[in-house]
């Protein structure tokens, strides 16, 4: 079978090094907010190319932490797109933010800069304070544009990079346009932990301390709370003393995932369907290699017919879902290319532990299905 996602292949070329790095955590008696998790906030922050990191108890709580502590204040608007996981929204809404979605651009499937600067003239722009630019899939947005346009509207901008540990655009990696920004470690991810974790980034001294503060009850002293208390979301020391490991070999996994992203690109050229955009200036990370067929569907059973696992990322756009139906646009035609996107995105393997053989075998499938009809 070929899995989508393999973690344990993943970890498996690394797994001394990181049974080490537990070992020397047991043997340390500290456990929680300790020396592994400063060297890792430490190393993880100059890797790219920030002033501080702060660590969490995971991705969605870093999105939130991030946006109040950016000075997001409860009922205003966070624009976000509506084709990322239920968590960025959730986010949003945990930190009392009203979610605005503004649609994608359809060759990167990420935040439309035109599409923001359209919003915020509309009368949906009113009370906008704050703008979460998701990178997809590993690819990242277009921050150059989207910086400058709030910039102009003096939006807050927290970047989610849950998908996108070391993507760039030019020398600059994405993380560090923002006023913050939050990732995740979650097991599947480029950068990835054996349990949850996450972490903020930021290259404000005072949006850094507000963070430590969050994290752990509003203490800036310790046992006296301050702010509005803040909550309990801390990483613990065996997370980052595997995260230090799995840091040390992330770029060349992620020049893995391009090497094998652009044997796709060569094997399904010209063959249907659309495939991720070429780069222009940009370093994607393909976290995900998200293909676009209206026959999603028919190819991820026909795939899963061949022991190939594709996954369709996310299916269903927020606006769409229960939970978040209420913030759905009056005019579902504004959020058009998003509702495409959903309709026909497939997630084909690309993790690092998969070898060319592999990826050929997927392109033959996915041509093999092409040809017999689909698409
Ligand atoms: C785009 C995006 N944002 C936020 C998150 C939330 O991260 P976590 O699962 O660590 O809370 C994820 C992870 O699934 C994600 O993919």
């Amino acid at each position: 079978m070929i899995a989508n996602a393999d973690p344990k292949a993943n970890l498996s070329p690394y797994a001394d090094e990181v049974r080490a790095a537990i070992d020397r955590v047991l043997a340390s008696g500290r456990y929680i907010l300790g020396p592994e998790v400063e060297a890792f906030e430490r190393e993880f922050a100059a890797w790219l190319g920030a002033t501080a990191c702060i660590t969490v108890a995971n991705g969605t709580d870093a999105v939130e932490l991030a946006l109040r502590a950016v000075g997001l204040r409860g009922g205003e608007g966070v624009v976000l797109p509506a084709n990322t996981v239920s968590a960025t929204i959730a986010a949003v809404l945990a930190a009392g933010g009203v979610p605005v979605f503004c649609d994608v651009d359809p060759a990167t499937m990420n935040l439309s800069a035109a599409k923001l600067r359209e919003l915020l003239y509309s009368p949906r722009g009113a009370g906008v304070r704050a703008v979460v630019p998701v990178h997809l899939y590993g690819h990242p947005c277009a921050m150059v544009e989207l910086a400058t346009i709030a910039e102009a509207h003096g939006l807050l901008v927290v970047e989610d990079c849950a998908q996108a540990h070391g993507a760039a655009i030019g020398p600059r990696k994405a993380g560090t346009w923002g006023h913050a920004a939050a990732f995740s470690f979650y097991p599947t991810k480029n950068l990835a932990a054996l349990g949850d974790g996450g972490a903020v980034v930021t290259g404000d001294p005072a949006i850094a301390e507000r963070l430590r503060a969050l994290r752990q009850y509003g203490w800036r002293e310790r046992y006296v709370s301050s702010g509005d208390g803040g909550r309990n979301s801390r990483l613990d020391e065996i997370q980052a003393a595997v995260l230090r490991v799995r840091l040390r070999h992330l770029d060349a996994e992620n020049l893995r995932r391009r090497q094998l992203a652009a044997l796709y690109a060569a094997e399904l050229a010209d063959c249907g369907i659309v495939l991720p955009p070429q780069p222009n200036g940009e370093t994607p990370v393909f976290h995900q290699y998200a293909v676009r067929t209206p026959g999603r569907e028919q190819l991820r059973l026909w795939l899963e017919e061949r022991g190939i696992v594709a996954q369709a990322l996310y299916p269903v756009p927020l606006h769409r879902q229960p939970a978040f139906a209420q913030w759905a646009p009056s005019e579902a035609a504004s959020l058009a290319e998003c509702e495409r996107c959903c309709a026909a995105v497939l997630s084909l393997p690309v993790h690092p532990a998969l070898s060319e053989g592999d990826i050929r075998h997927v392109a033959a499938a996915v041509r093999e299905w092409v040809a017999a009809g689909g698409r």
